[in-house]
Protein backbone atom coordinates (compact mmCIF):
# COMPACT_ATOMS: atom_id res chain seq x y z
CA UNK A 1 0.00 0.00 0.00
CA UNK A 2 1.30 3.07 -0.77
CA UNK A 3 1.96 5.12 2.01
CA UNK A 4 -0.65 8.30 0.78
CA UNK A 5 -3.02 5.55 0.68
CA UNK A 6 -2.30 5.00 4.13
CA UNK A 7 -3.05 8.56 5.38
CA UNK A 8 -5.90 8.59 3.62
CA UNK A 9 -7.08 5.76 5.72
CA UNK A 10 -5.49 7.10 8.71
CA UNK A 11 -7.05 10.37 8.36
CA UNK A 12 -10.63 8.37 7.60
CA UNK A 13 -10.18 6.36 11.11
CA UNK A 14 -9.36 9.20 12.61
CA UNK A 15 -12.49 11.58 11.50
CA UNK A 16 -14.52 8.51 11.54
CA UNK A 17 -16.70 8.50 15.18
CA UNK A 18 -17.06 4.74 14.94
CA UNK A 19 -14.55 2.11 15.06
CA UNK A 20 -13.48 1.73 11.48
CA UNK A 21 -12.22 -1.84 12.34
CA UNK A 22 -15.35 -2.88 13.83
CA UNK A 23 -17.58 -2.10 10.81
CA UNK A 24 -14.95 -3.91 8.48
CA UNK A 25 -15.33 -6.82 11.00
CA UNK A 26 -18.78 -6.59 10.96
CA UNK A 27 -18.84 -6.61 6.85
CA UNK A 28 -20.76 -3.45 7.34
CA UNK A 29 -18.68 -1.48 4.88
CA UNK A 30 -18.14 -1.65 0.95
CA UNK A 31 -16.09 -4.19 -0.02
CA UNK A 32 -13.14 -1.77 -1.22
CA UNK A 33 -13.32 0.13 2.12
CA UNK A 34 -13.13 -3.16 4.06
CA UNK A 35 -10.43 -4.36 2.22
CA UNK A 36 -8.27 -1.10 2.35
CA UNK A 37 -8.39 -1.60 6.03
CA UNK A 38 -7.30 -5.68 6.32
CA UNK A 39 -4.83 -4.45 4.04
CA UNK A 40 -3.69 -1.89 5.85
CA UNK A 41 -4.22 -3.53 9.39
CA UNK A 42 -1.66 -6.41 7.56
CA UNK A 43 1.15 -3.98 6.89
CA UNK A 44 1.20 -2.92 10.92
CA UNK A 45 -0.46 -0.98 13.18
CA UNK A 46 2.24 0.48 14.45
CA UNK A 47 2.42 2.65 10.95
CA UNK A 48 -1.00 3.80 10.80
CA UNK A 49 -0.86 4.62 14.39
CA UNK A 50 2.08 7.01 13.56
CA UNK A 51 0.66 8.18 10.45
CA UNK A 52 -2.69 8.57 12.62
CA UNK A 53 -1.47 11.06 15.30
CA UNK A 54 0.72 12.77 12.40
CA UNK A 55 -2.41 13.77 10.37
CA UNK A 56 -4.84 14.78 13.44
CA UNK A 57 -1.62 16.60 14.58
CA UNK A 58 -1.51 18.54 11.01
CA UNK A 59 -5.38 18.93 11.06
CA UNK A 60 -5.44 20.80 14.26
CA UNK A 61 -2.58 23.06 13.20
CA UNK A 62 -4.77 23.72 10.02
CA UNK A 63 -7.99 24.12 12.69
CA UNK A 64 -6.14 26.48 14.57
CA UNK A 65 -4.80 28.73 11.58
CA UNK A 66 -8.40 28.79 10.09
CA UNK A 67 -9.51 29.98 13.79
CA UNK A 68 -7.00 32.16 13.77
CA UNK A 69 -7.56 34.08 10.11
CA UNK A 70 -11.55 33.99 11.20
CA UNK A 71 -11.16 36.05 13.83
CA UNK A 72 -8.92 38.51 11.81
CA UNK A 73 -11.85 38.63 9.00
CA UNK A 74 -14.58 39.66 11.85
CA UNK A 75 -12.47 42.37 13.58
CA UNK A 76 -11.65 43.77 10.48
CA UNK A 77 -15.78 43.35 9.32
CA UNK A 78 -14.58 41.17 6.38
CA UNK A 79 -17.74 38.93 6.82
CA UNK A 80 -20.83 41.29 7.43
CA UNK A 81 -23.26 38.18 5.34
CA UNK A 82 -21.48 35.88 7.51
CA UNK A 83 -19.49 32.81 6.01
CA UNK A 84 -15.64 32.16 6.76
CA UNK A 85 -14.19 29.15 7.66
CA UNK A 86 -13.92 26.98 11.39
CA UNK A 87 -12.65 23.37 11.48
CA UNK A 88 -12.29 23.09 7.87
CA UNK A 89 -16.08 24.04 7.21
CA UNK A 90 -17.71 27.20 6.12
CA UNK A 91 -20.04 28.79 8.38
CA UNK A 92 -23.77 29.93 7.49
CA UNK A 93 -23.89 33.19 5.75
CA UNK A 94 -26.64 35.93 6.93
CA UNK A 95 -28.73 38.84 5.52
CA UNK A 96 -29.36 39.26 1.81
CA UNK A 97 -27.22 35.65 1.47
CA UNK A 98 -28.89 33.65 4.57
CA UNK A 99 -30.98 31.39 1.90
CA UNK A 100 -27.11 30.44 0.33
CA UNK A 101 -26.75 27.33 1.11
CA UNK A 102 -23.17 26.25 2.08
CA UNK A 103 -21.22 23.41 0.43
CA UNK A 104 -19.83 20.85 3.05
CA UNK A 105 -17.03 18.54 3.38
CA UNK A 106 -17.31 14.60 2.01
CA UNK A 107 -15.69 11.80 3.04
CA UNK A 108 -12.45 10.83 0.60
CA UNK A 109 -11.16 7.64 -0.54
CA UNK A 110 -11.08 5.22 -2.76
CA UNK A 111 -14.65 4.69 -3.93
CA UNK A 112 -16.51 3.16 -7.22
CA UNK A 113 -18.01 5.67 -8.85
CA UNK A 114 -21.52 6.04 -9.74
CA UNK A 115 -21.32 2.64 -7.97
CA UNK A 116 -24.49 0.47 -7.55
CA UNK A 117 -26.54 2.25 -4.89
CA UNK A 118 -29.20 2.46 -7.31
CA UNK A 119 -29.61 6.30 -7.58
CA UNK A 120 -27.25 6.99 -10.00
CA UNK A 121 -27.84 5.40 -13.02
CA UNK A 122 -27.07 7.28 -16.58
CA UNK A 123 -29.92 8.70 -18.09
CA UNK A 124 -29.95 10.65 -21.32
CA UNK A 125 -30.95 14.35 -20.30
CA UNK A 126 -34.73 15.28 -21.16
CA UNK A 127 -35.47 18.33 -23.62
CA UNK A 128 -35.59 20.38 -20.76
CA UNK A 129 -32.55 19.64 -19.52
CA UNK A 130 -29.74 21.92 -20.10
CA UNK A 131 -26.09 21.18 -20.39
CA UNK A 132 -23.26 22.98 -20.87
CA UNK A 133 -19.74 23.36 -21.53
CA UNK A 134 -18.04 21.29 -18.33
CA UNK A 135 -17.64 17.81 -19.20
CA UNK A 136 -18.02 16.60 -15.54
CA UNK A 137 -21.09 19.09 -14.94
CA UNK A 138 -22.57 17.15 -17.70
CA UNK A 139 -21.42 13.98 -16.11
CA UNK A 140 -22.64 14.45 -12.55
CA UNK A 141 -26.14 15.74 -14.14
CA UNK A 142 -26.61 12.68 -16.05
CA UNK A 143 -26.11 10.81 -13.23
CA UNK A 144 -28.16 12.63 -11.08
CA UNK A 145 -25.57 13.96 -8.72
CA UNK A 146 -26.74 17.33 -9.54
CA UNK A 147 -30.02 18.04 -10.57
CA UNK A 148 -30.29 16.11 -13.73
CA UNK A 149 -32.67 18.89 -15.01
CA UNK A 150 -28.78 21.30 -14.98
CA UNK A 151 -30.18 23.76 -13.25
CA UNK A 152 -27.73 23.00 -9.34
CA UNK A 153 -26.83 25.16 -6.44
CA UNK A 154 -23.37 26.40 -5.37
CA UNK A 155 -23.46 23.90 -2.15
CA UNK A 156 -24.59 20.92 -4.89
CA UNK A 157 -22.37 21.24 -7.21
CA UNK A 158 -19.21 21.57 -4.94
CA UNK A 159 -20.50 18.59 -2.61
CA UNK A 160 -20.80 16.38 -6.35
CA UNK A 161 -17.73 17.22 -7.34
CA UNK A 162 -15.87 16.00 -4.33
CA UNK A 163 -18.15 12.77 -4.10
CA UNK A 164 -17.60 12.54 -7.98
CA UNK A 165 -14.20 13.24 -8.58
CA UNK A 166 -12.59 13.47 -5.04
CA UNK A 167 -11.66 16.94 -5.57
CA UNK A 168 -10.99 18.86 -2.45
CA UNK A 169 -13.25 20.91 -0.84
CA UNK A 170 -11.27 24.22 -1.06
CA UNK A 171 -11.48 23.36 -4.96
CA UNK A 172 -14.81 22.28 -4.94
CA UNK A 173 -16.38 25.29 -3.16
CA UNK A 174 -13.66 28.12 -5.54
CA UNK A 175 -15.03 25.95 -8.94
CA UNK A 176 -18.55 26.51 -7.85
CA UNK A 177 -18.21 30.00 -6.10
CA UNK A 178 -16.95 30.80 -9.56
CA UNK A 179 -19.63 29.37 -11.47
CA UNK A 180 -22.30 31.16 -9.47
CA UNK A 181 -20.64 34.05 -9.90
CA UNK A 182 -20.79 33.83 -13.45
CA UNK A 183 -24.01 33.32 -14.15
CA UNK A 184 -26.20 32.01 -10.99
CA UNK A 185 -28.72 33.85 -8.65
CA UNK A 186 -25.85 34.79 -5.36
CA UNK A 187 -29.19 35.19 -2.81
CA UNK A 188 -30.39 31.12 -3.43
CA UNK A 189 -27.23 29.81 -4.68
CA UNK A 190 -28.76 28.42 -8.21
CA UNK A 191 -27.15 28.27 -11.49
CA UNK A 192 -27.89 26.74 -14.61
CA UNK A 193 -25.01 24.31 -16.09
CA UNK A 194 -25.42 25.95 -19.66
CA UNK A 195 -27.20 29.33 -20.54
CA UNK A 196 -29.60 31.64 -19.32
CA UNK A 197 -32.43 29.54 -17.67
CA UNK A 198 -35.81 31.11 -16.44
CA UNK A 199 -35.52 28.30 -14.03
CA UNK A 200 -32.99 30.20 -12.09
CA UNK A 201 -34.20 33.65 -10.36
CA UNK A 202 -32.87 36.93 -10.62
CA UNK A 203 -32.85 38.66 -7.48
CA UNK A 204 -29.76 40.89 -8.04
CA UNK A 205 -30.12 41.04 -11.79
CA UNK A 206 -30.07 38.93 -14.88
CA UNK A 207 -28.60 35.16 -14.25
CA UNK A 208 -27.37 34.62 -17.41
CA UNK A 209 -25.62 30.66 -16.98
CA UNK A 210 -22.18 29.24 -16.58
CA UNK A 211 -21.46 29.92 -19.59
CA UNK A 212 -21.92 33.39 -19.64
CA UNK A 213 -18.63 34.50 -22.15
CA UNK A 214 -15.77 36.16 -20.66
CA UNK A 215 -15.77 34.99 -16.56
CA UNK A 216 -15.59 31.53 -16.42
CA UNK A 217 -16.02 30.25 -19.79
CA UNK A 218 -13.19 31.83 -21.75
CA UNK A 219 -11.34 31.05 -24.99
CA UNK A 220 -9.35 28.56 -25.72
CA UNK A 221 -11.19 25.61 -24.30
CA UNK A 222 -10.60 22.12 -25.04
CA UNK A 223 -13.10 20.88 -26.73
CA UNK A 224 -15.57 24.22 -27.37
CA UNK A 225 -14.71 26.46 -29.97
CA UNK A 226 -13.97 30.52 -28.85
CA UNK A 227 -17.31 32.32 -28.35
CA UNK A 228 -16.71 34.09 -31.43
CA UNK A 229 -16.73 31.71 -34.01
CA UNK A 230 -20.42 30.21 -32.51
CA UNK A 231 -21.77 28.07 -29.86
CA UNK A 232 -19.21 28.00 -27.06
CA UNK A 233 -20.88 25.53 -25.26
CA UNK A 234 -21.42 22.58 -27.59
CA UNK A 235 -19.03 19.75 -27.80
CA UNK A 236 -16.56 19.98 -31.26
CA UNK A 237 -15.45 16.42 -32.09
CA UNK A 238 -12.68 18.48 -34.85
CA UNK A 239 -11.01 19.73 -31.35
CA UNK A 240 -11.30 16.74 -29.59
CA UNK A 241 -9.90 14.56 -32.17
CA UNK A 242 -7.12 16.84 -32.98
CA UNK A 243 -6.01 16.35 -28.82
CA UNK A 244 -6.94 12.65 -29.60
CA UNK A 245 -3.87 12.44 -32.11
CA UNK A 246 -1.94 14.85 -30.18
CA UNK A 247 -1.53 12.15 -27.21
CA UNK A 248 -0.78 9.36 -29.87
CA UNK A 249 2.53 11.31 -29.62
CA UNK A 250 2.87 10.54 -25.84
CA UNK A 251 1.95 7.30 -25.58
CA UNK A 252 -1.99 7.56 -25.96
CA UNK A 253 -1.79 9.56 -22.49
CA UNK A 254 -4.03 12.84 -21.94
CA UNK A 255 -1.66 14.13 -19.64
CA UNK A 256 1.09 16.94 -18.84
CA UNK A 257 3.19 16.77 -22.15
CA UNK A 258 -0.31 16.06 -24.79
CA UNK A 259 -1.79 19.75 -22.92
CA UNK A 260 1.51 21.56 -23.05
CA UNK A 261 1.41 21.04 -26.90
CA UNK A 262 -2.12 21.20 -27.40
CA UNK A 263 -1.86 24.66 -25.13
CA UNK A 264 0.37 26.30 -27.49
CA UNK A 265 -1.55 25.19 -30.78
CA UNK A 266 -4.57 26.47 -29.39
CA UNK A 267 -3.15 30.04 -28.45
CA UNK A 268 -2.00 30.61 -31.82
CA UNK A 269 -4.81 29.15 -33.43
CA UNK A 270 -6.68 31.65 -31.58
CA UNK A 271 -4.53 34.81 -31.36
CA UNK A 272 -4.24 34.39 -35.61
CA UNK A 273 -8.10 33.43 -36.25
CA UNK A 274 -10.27 35.32 -33.79
CA UNK A 275 -10.33 39.31 -33.59
CA UNK A 276 -11.69 39.22 -29.79
CA UNK A 277 -9.47 36.88 -28.64
CA UNK A 278 -9.00 37.51 -24.91
CA UNK A 279 -6.70 35.78 -22.69
CA UNK A 280 -6.75 37.81 -19.46
CA UNK A 281 -6.20 36.87 -15.67
CA UNK A 282 -9.34 34.48 -16.20
CA UNK A 283 -8.35 32.61 -19.22
CA UNK A 284 -5.20 32.44 -17.75
CA UNK A 285 -6.55 30.45 -14.41
CA UNK A 286 -9.21 28.12 -16.73
CA UNK A 287 -7.51 27.25 -19.61
CA UNK A 288 -4.39 25.78 -17.41
CA UNK A 289 -6.74 24.03 -14.49
CA UNK A 290 -9.24 22.64 -16.93
CA UNK A 291 -6.63 20.98 -18.49
CA UNK A 292 -4.81 19.63 -15.25
CA UNK A 293 -7.95 18.47 -14.33
CA UNK A 294 -8.36 16.59 -16.69
CA UNK A 295 -5.16 14.05 -15.86
CA UNK A 296 -6.08 14.56 -12.28
CA UNK A 297 -9.32 13.97 -12.27
CA UNK A 298 -10.37 11.45 -14.96
CA UNK A 299 -7.96 8.73 -14.68
CA UNK A 300 -9.19 5.49 -12.80
CA UNK A 301 -8.24 6.43 -9.08
CA UNK A 302 -6.66 2.45 -9.08
CA UNK A 303 -4.24 3.46 -11.68
CA UNK A 304 -4.05 8.24 -11.09
CA UNK A 305 -0.96 7.99 -13.35
CA UNK A 306 -3.18 6.53 -16.88
CA UNK A 307 -4.72 8.94 -18.64
CA UNK A 308 -5.37 7.17 -21.37
CA UNK A 309 -8.09 6.77 -23.99
CA UNK A 310 -10.42 4.82 -21.65
CA UNK A 311 -10.42 6.36 -18.34
CA UNK A 312 -10.87 10.26 -20.53
CA UNK A 313 -13.07 9.64 -23.36
CA UNK A 314 -16.58 8.43 -21.75
CA UNK A 315 -16.45 11.97 -19.95
CA UNK A 316 -16.33 14.50 -23.26
CA UNK A 317 -17.99 11.46 -25.90
CA UNK A 318 -20.88 10.06 -23.94
CA UNK A 319 -20.76 13.06 -21.07
CA UNK A 320 -21.12 10.01 -18.57
CA UNK A 321 -18.11 7.57 -16.11
CA UNK A 322 -16.03 5.27 -17.46
CA UNK A 323 -17.31 1.29 -16.61
CA UNK A 324 -15.36 0.13 -13.33
CA UNK A 325 -14.34 3.80 -12.51
CA UNK A 326 -13.31 4.84 -8.92
CA UNK A 327 -12.66 8.45 -8.27
CA UNK A 328 -9.09 9.56 -6.93
CA UNK A 329 -8.13 8.31 -3.43
CA UNK A 330 -6.76 11.64 -2.14
CA UNK A 331 -8.52 15.33 -2.36
CA UNK A 332 -7.53 17.34 -5.23
CA UNK A 333 -6.23 20.53 -3.70
CA UNK A 334 -5.88 24.36 -4.59
CA UNK A 335 -2.29 24.09 -3.89
CA UNK A 336 -1.57 20.93 -5.98
CA UNK A 337 -3.80 22.42 -8.77
CA UNK A 338 -1.40 25.55 -8.60
CA UNK A 339 2.16 23.01 -8.53
CA UNK A 340 0.58 21.08 -11.83
CA UNK A 341 -0.50 24.66 -13.63
CA UNK A 342 3.12 25.81 -13.08
CA UNK A 343 4.16 22.73 -14.59
CA UNK A 344 1.94 22.84 -17.27
CA UNK A 345 3.32 26.43 -18.31
CA UNK A 346 7.18 25.19 -17.57
CA UNK A 347 6.24 22.81 -20.09
CA UNK A 348 4.75 24.37 -22.58
CA UNK A 349 6.95 25.09 -26.04
CA UNK A 350 6.80 28.87 -26.09
CA UNK A 351 5.09 31.05 -23.80
CA UNK A 352 1.44 32.07 -24.42
CA UNK A 353 1.30 35.43 -23.27
CA UNK A 354 -1.83 36.52 -21.74
CA UNK A 355 -3.49 39.86 -23.46
CA UNK A 356 -5.99 40.46 -26.36
CA UNK A 357 -6.29 40.75 -29.84
CA UNK A 358 -8.08 44.23 -30.71
CA UNK A 359 -8.72 43.39 -34.16
CA UNK A 360 -6.92 40.70 -35.69
CA UNK A 361 -3.23 41.27 -36.10
CA UNK A 362 -3.27 43.67 -33.03
CA UNK A 363 -2.63 41.72 -30.22
CA UNK A 364 -2.27 44.12 -26.59
CA UNK A 365 -0.39 42.06 -23.84
CA UNK A 366 -1.01 42.40 -20.66
CA UNK A 367 2.33 42.56 -19.17
CA UNK A 368 2.05 39.23 -17.27
CA UNK A 369 5.69 37.49 -17.23
CA UNK A 370 4.39 33.88 -17.80
CA UNK A 371 8.07 32.31 -17.95
CA UNK A 372 8.73 31.14 -14.50
CA UNK A 373 5.78 30.34 -12.48
CA UNK A 374 6.03 29.10 -8.72
CA UNK A 375 3.35 26.69 -7.44
CA UNK A 376 2.13 29.19 -5.10
CA UNK A 377 1.86 31.63 -7.98
CA UNK A 378 0.40 29.48 -9.62
CA UNK A 379 -2.61 28.80 -7.03
CA UNK A 380 -2.79 32.67 -6.69
CA UNK A 381 -3.97 32.68 -10.65
CA UNK A 382 -7.02 31.12 -9.48
CA UNK A 383 -7.52 33.66 -6.90
CA UNK A 384 -7.29 36.57 -9.50
CA UNK A 385 -9.60 34.63 -11.98
CA UNK A 386 -12.35 35.56 -8.99
CA UNK A 387 -11.22 38.38 -7.45
CA UNK A 388 -9.69 40.00 -10.23
CA UNK A 389 -12.31 41.32 -12.32
CA UNK A 390 -12.07 42.19 -15.56
CA UNK A 391 -14.40 45.49 -16.63
CA UNK A 392 -16.48 44.12 -19.59
CA UNK A 393 -17.92 40.86 -18.24
CA UNK A 394 -19.47 40.96 -15.09
CA UNK A 395 -23.08 40.56 -15.22
CA UNK A 396 -24.74 43.91 -14.40
CA UNK A 397 -26.59 42.09 -11.25
CA UNK A 398 -22.75 41.91 -10.12
CA UNK A 399 -21.99 45.44 -10.97
CA UNK A 400 -24.82 47.06 -8.89
CA UNK A 401 -24.34 44.64 -5.99
CA UNK A 402 -20.96 44.90 -5.71
CA UNK A 403 -20.91 44.65 -1.48
CA UNK A 404 -23.04 41.70 -2.00
CA UNK A 405 -20.60 40.14 -3.81
CA UNK A 406 -17.38 40.99 -2.22
CA UNK A 407 -19.27 39.72 1.41
CA UNK A 408 -19.89 36.46 -0.64
CA UNK A 409 -16.31 36.40 -1.89
CA UNK A 410 -14.62 36.82 1.95
CA UNK A 411 -17.14 34.35 3.53
CA UNK A 412 -16.38 31.87 1.05
CA UNK A 413 -13.57 31.86 -0.91
CA UNK A 414 -10.72 34.37 0.16
CA UNK A 415 -10.31 31.47 3.70
CA UNK A 416 -8.69 29.05 1.08
CA UNK A 417 -6.22 31.22 -0.03
CA UNK A 418 -4.86 32.52 3.20
CA UNK A 419 -2.00 30.69 3.48
CA UNK A 420 -0.92 31.70 -0.19
CA UNK A 421 0.21 35.85 0.06
CA UNK A 422 -1.75 36.51 -3.13
CA UNK A 423 -1.32 39.57 -4.09
CA UNK A 424 -5.40 40.35 -5.02
CA UNK A 425 -7.50 39.32 -2.47
CA UNK A 426 -10.28 41.99 -2.65
CA UNK A 427 -13.13 42.35 -4.87
CA UNK A 428 -11.83 44.97 -6.96
CA UNK A 429 -14.57 47.82 -7.82
CA UNK A 430 -16.02 47.66 -11.07
CA UNK A 431 -15.07 49.68 -13.63
CA UNK A 432 -17.48 51.69 -15.61
CA UNK A 433 -17.70 49.28 -18.34
CA UNK A 434 -18.74 46.35 -16.17
CA UNK A 435 -22.28 45.53 -17.13
CA UNK A 436 -21.97 42.82 -19.42
CA UNK A 437 -25.78 41.65 -19.79
CA UNK A 438 -25.07 38.85 -22.98
CA UNK A 439 -26.86 35.54 -21.87
CA UNK A 440 -24.95 32.12 -21.69
CA UNK A 441 -25.75 29.76 -24.42
CA UNK A 442 -26.74 26.10 -23.35
CA UNK A 443 -25.52 23.07 -25.64
CA UNK A 444 -27.93 22.81 -28.60
CA UNK A 445 -28.80 19.72 -27.96
CA UNK A 446 -28.65 17.83 -24.90
CA UNK A 447 -27.67 14.30 -25.97
CA UNK A 448 -24.45 13.33 -26.79
CA UNK A 449 -23.22 9.54 -27.98
CA UNK A 450 -20.13 9.20 -28.90
CA UNK A 451 -19.33 12.58 -29.69
CA UNK A 452 -22.10 13.40 -31.67
CA UNK A 453 -25.43 15.01 -31.02
CA UNK A 454 -28.48 13.67 -31.51
C1 LIG B 1 -18.81 23.25 -9.48
C2 LIG B 1 -17.78 22.96 -10.15
C3 LIG B 1 -17.50 23.34 -11.59
C4 LIG B 1 -17.96 24.36 -12.36
C5 LIG B 1 -18.94 25.44 -11.99
C6 LIG B 1 -17.33 24.22 -13.65
C7 LIG B 1 -17.53 25.06 -14.73
C8 LIG B 1 -16.84 24.99 -15.93
C9 LIG B 1 -16.88 25.97 -16.97
C10 LIG B 1 -17.66 27.27 -16.93
C11 LIG B 1 -16.08 25.55 -17.97
C12 LIG B 1 -15.77 26.26 -19.28
C13 LIG B 1 -14.35 26.79 -19.27
C14 LIG B 1 -13.88 27.18 -20.63
O1 LIG B 1 -14.50 28.03 -21.26
O2 LIG B 1 -12.87 26.66 -21.10
C15 LIG B 1 -15.56 24.28 -17.58
C16 LIG B 1 -14.73 23.52 -18.35
C17 LIG B 1 -14.13 22.37 -17.93
N1 LIG B 1 -14.28 21.78 -16.70
FE1 LIG B 1 -15.52 22.36 -15.23
N2 LIG B 1 -16.53 23.13 -13.64
C18 LIG B 1 -16.59 22.58 -12.39
C19 LIG B 1 -15.91 21.47 -11.94
C20 LIG B 1 -15.02 20.76 -12.68
C21 LIG B 1 -14.23 19.68 -12.17
C22 LIG B 1 -14.21 19.17 -10.74
C23 LIG B 1 -13.49 19.21 -13.20
C24 LIG B 1 -12.55 18.07 -13.11
C25 LIG B 1 -12.25 17.30 -14.11
C26 LIG B 1 -13.83 20.00 -14.37
C27 LIG B 1 -13.32 19.82 -15.64
C28 LIG B 1 -13.49 20.69 -16.70
C29 LIG B 1 -12.83 20.53 -17.98
C30 LIG B 1 -11.88 19.43 -18.38
C31 LIG B 1 -13.23 21.60 -18.76
C32 LIG B 1 -12.81 21.90 -20.18
C33 LIG B 1 -13.79 21.36 -21.17
C34 LIG B 1 -13.37 21.57 -22.59
O3 LIG B 1 -13.06 22.67 -22.99
O4 LIG B 1 -13.35 20.60 -23.33
N3 LIG B 1 -14.76 20.93 -14.02
N4 LIG B 1 -16.02 23.97 -16.32
C1 LIG C 1 -20.18 5.97 -26.00
O1 LIG C 1 -21.42 5.30 -26.07
C2 LIG C 1 -21.57 4.53 -27.24
C3 LIG C 1 -23.01 4.04 -27.25
O2 LIG C 1 -23.33 3.40 -26.08
C4 LIG C 1 -20.56 3.42 -27.24
O3 LIG C 1 -20.68 2.65 -28.42
C5 LIG C 1 -19.16 4.02 -27.18
O4 LIG C 1 -18.20 3.02 -27.05
C6 LIG C 1 -19.05 4.98 -26.01
N1 LIG C 1 -17.78 5.70 -26.10
C7 LIG C 1 -16.90 5.75 -25.10
C8 LIG C 1 -15.65 6.48 -25.37
O5 LIG C 1 -17.11 5.25 -24.02
C1 LIG D 1 -10.22 0.55 -12.75
O1 LIG D 1 -9.47 -0.25 -11.91
C2 LIG D 1 -10.12 -1.44 -11.50
C3 LIG D 1 -9.24 -2.15 -10.49
O2 LIG D 1 -7.99 -2.34 -11.02
C4 LIG D 1 -10.40 -2.29 -12.74
O3 LIG D 1 -11.08 -3.45 -12.37
C5 LIG D 1 -11.25 -1.49 -13.72
O4 LIG D 1 -11.46 -2.21 -14.91
C6 LIG D 1 -10.59 -0.16 -14.05
N1 LIG D 1 -11.48 0.64 -14.82
C7 LIG D 1 -11.10 1.47 -15.80
C8 LIG D 1 -12.15 2.26 -16.48
O5 LIG D 1 -9.94 1.63 -16.11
Amino acid sequence: MKPLMLLSLAAAIAASPCPYGQLAERGALPKTEADKFFAARAEGEAAIEKQMLKAREEKRAEHAAQEAYYKRQLNLGDLPLGGGLLGGVLQPFSGVLKGLGVPTPQPFGLKEIPGDDGLHPFQFPKTTDVRGMCPTLNTMANHGFISRTGITTFAEAANACQITLGFGYDTCVFLSALGLLAGGDLPSGKYSIGGADARVPNTLGPSLGISKHGFFEVDNSISRQDQNFGNQADFRLDRWNRLVDITKKYNGQFGNSAFAEERVTVYKEAKNANPKFTAGIRWLGVTTAERVFVFRALPNGTDPGNANFRNIAPFFLNETFPEEWFRRATPYTLAATGADIANLLASSSEITNPGQNQGLGNFVPLGLDLGNVSPTTATCFLASAIFDNTPGFLAPGLVTNYATVQAFLNGAVKPFFATYNCPVLDFAKPGPSAGDATPGVSAHSNILINGVYQ
